[in-house]
């Protein structure tokens, strides 16, 4: 095996375009996630727009966030949508019991996450109550929020302050329908899925796109079960159209499940388990997308991940309920990866969204209630890659590669995409070795290439991380890189991230 990874990068080969909706967010009601995070309120003493705190706001532009989900997660299935809307100071105090079991003040509603869609730039994803909820209860928050004329849910939405619908361009149908959603079977849950979908309408010009929750990890019993309930397989007839996507949700540990090993302090074997279990989110989205392709050949109904990222233990000091967790160089690189396999497997995927935002799992930021933000690792490869948003996916091939060992297991160091916008190209380039360098060969094959811009996101351990006193640890620099006869040539220090932006002739 040669020292050095090389690999070829057709530019004048297109694949399929890479939705922006790759790069999600997702926000529930979860710890420091809505209150402290987005939410601070109106007499709070930081620059906020009618609650909502504006550095976060300003931070998670630079971004271009395409879509939020909201309002969870485990939180959806609880959540009575009429809590939250009419004046802050009659709405019901209720109790979260999934996250810490506390007291949920419903001051963040249905208005408020609009404002906030509307000030980050994002399309609203709002994730519906299958599990405790009611049909009707779906229904009618559906029309509350998207429906022009005179119903009376529009007329209830002009009582509380919003004369114009809104556009809602994704709804979902309950979530994790397998477990805190409700405990259903597959088949049960399918069955569901049709029901609430069917009275889920397209108001006004509205339309949306019913995301069906599905499959924990590669259970496919769930891709399978609600494609079922979308054909007709052998029966020549077209799926029917009542959900448009079905979702799967995939976090990354060190080996040993989620919520077992610290965010930081890990050894370099933790760190490999770490990339091989993100790395096998190819394998994940290969098989859902299998089982999809055998239903519908055409493409027609979407897969979404709308949970993914790393789920450590939670920081020490904090209610466990809270999951916070610190976010090093590692997680960066389980972003990446996953990225990477985003990219490849974009024609079928077309949707997905980390967990979490803010002072959540696998955040963007960490704030303080005092004014403190820092933007985690994870923030900076998310603002690297953003160049992928809508460019086309460029095909390539790992010719070779150094490979990293872990309990008996092999894979290659290097993790890798491209995409194009037709005048430019974005590479992003990825070493999962913790301890070695790589050197790397990109043959640009098909069109002349020149280097605008290259950065590289590492530091001097891999679990480097930003902190409130230390904000700037992990930071995208300048990164060297050169063109050698039609060849990007650099080499990427061990843990390390990197993007190279090129001028097309
Ligand atoms: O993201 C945290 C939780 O993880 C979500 O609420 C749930 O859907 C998943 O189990």
């Amino acid at each position: 095996m040669s020292s050095d990874a090389h690999v070829i990068v057709n530019l004048d080969v297109p694949g399929p375009v890479i939705s922006r909706h790759l790069y999600g967010h997702f926000a529930e009601h979860l710890g420091r996630g809505i209150y402290e995070g987005f939410w601070v309120g109106e007499d709070s003493s930081l620059p906020h727009r009618d609650g909502i705190r504006l550095d976060v706001v300003e931070a998670l532009r630079a971004l271009q966030v395409p879509n939020l989900r909201w309002p969870g997660g485990c939180f959806a299935d609880e959540y009575h949508w009429r809590d939250g809307v009419g004046p802050r100071e009659h709405r019901p105090r209720v109790v979260n019991s999934h996250w810490g079991d506390i007291v949920e003040t419903n001051h963040f509603g249905t208005h408020e996450f609009m404002a906030l869609c509307e000030l980050l730039g994002a399309e609203p994803y709002v994730n519906g109550n299958l599990g405790s909820g009611t049909v009707q209860e779906m229904s009618e928050w559906v029309e509350y929020l998207t429906r022009a004329d005179d119903s009376p849910m529009a007329r209830l939405r002009r009582e509380n302050g919003r004369d114009e619908p809104w556009r809602v361009p994704f709804w979902g149908l309950g979530n994790e329908a397998w477990g805190c959603g409700g405990n259903m079977t597959p088949e049960h849950y399918a069955h569901e899925a049709r029901r609430y979908a069917t009275f889920c309408r397209d108001h006004s010009a509205n339309r949306l796109t019913r995301i069906a929750t599905g499959a924990p990890d590669d259970d496919l019993r769930w891709t399978r079960a609600l494609m079922e309930a979308l054909s007709c397989l052998g029966c020549q007839k077209e799926p029917t159209n009542v959900f448009q996507a079905i979702s799967f949700h995939y976090y990354t540990h060190a080996g040993e499940g989620i919520q077992s090993s610290p965010a930081r302090g890990f050894s370099g074997d933790e760190f490999h388990r770490t990339m091989r279990t993100a790395l096998d989110i190819d394998r994940i989205i290969t098989a859902h997308t299998a089982v999809m392709d055998a239903y519908d050949p055409r493409g027609a109904v979407a897969l979404v991940c709308d949970e993914w990222g790393t789920w450590w233990r939670a920081e020490e000091g904090t209610n466990p309920g809270f999951l916070e967790q610190q976010s090093t160089l590692r997680d960066a690189l389980v972003a990446s990866i996953h990225f990477d396999a985003f990219h490849r497997h974009a024609a079928r995927l077309r949707m997905a969204n980390i967990a979490q935002t803010v002072n959540v799992l696998q955040a963007m930021l960490h704030t303080s209630a005092d004014g403190g933000l820092v933007l985690t690792p994870t923030y900076h490869v998310f603002e690297m890659n953003k160049g992928h948003q809508d460019a086309t996916s460029l095909p390539l091939h790992v010719l070779s590669s150094p490979t990293v060992s872990v309990d008996g297991d092999e894979f290659s160091a290097i993790s890798i995409s491209a995409s194009t916008t037709g005048s430019t190209a974005l590479v992003s380039l990825s070493n999962l070795s913790a301890d070695a360098p790589l050197p790397v060969r990109v043959e640009l094959r098909g069109r002349a290439a020149g280097i605008r811009r290259a950065r590289i996101l590492t530091g001097d351990a891999a679990d480097a991380a930003n902190t409130f006193t230390e904000p700037t640890r992990v930071a995208p620099a300048p990164f060297d890189a050169s063109l050698d006869a039609g060849a990007l040539v650099a080499t990427l220090p061990p843990h390390s991230f990197a993007t190279v932006e090129l001028d097309l002739a």
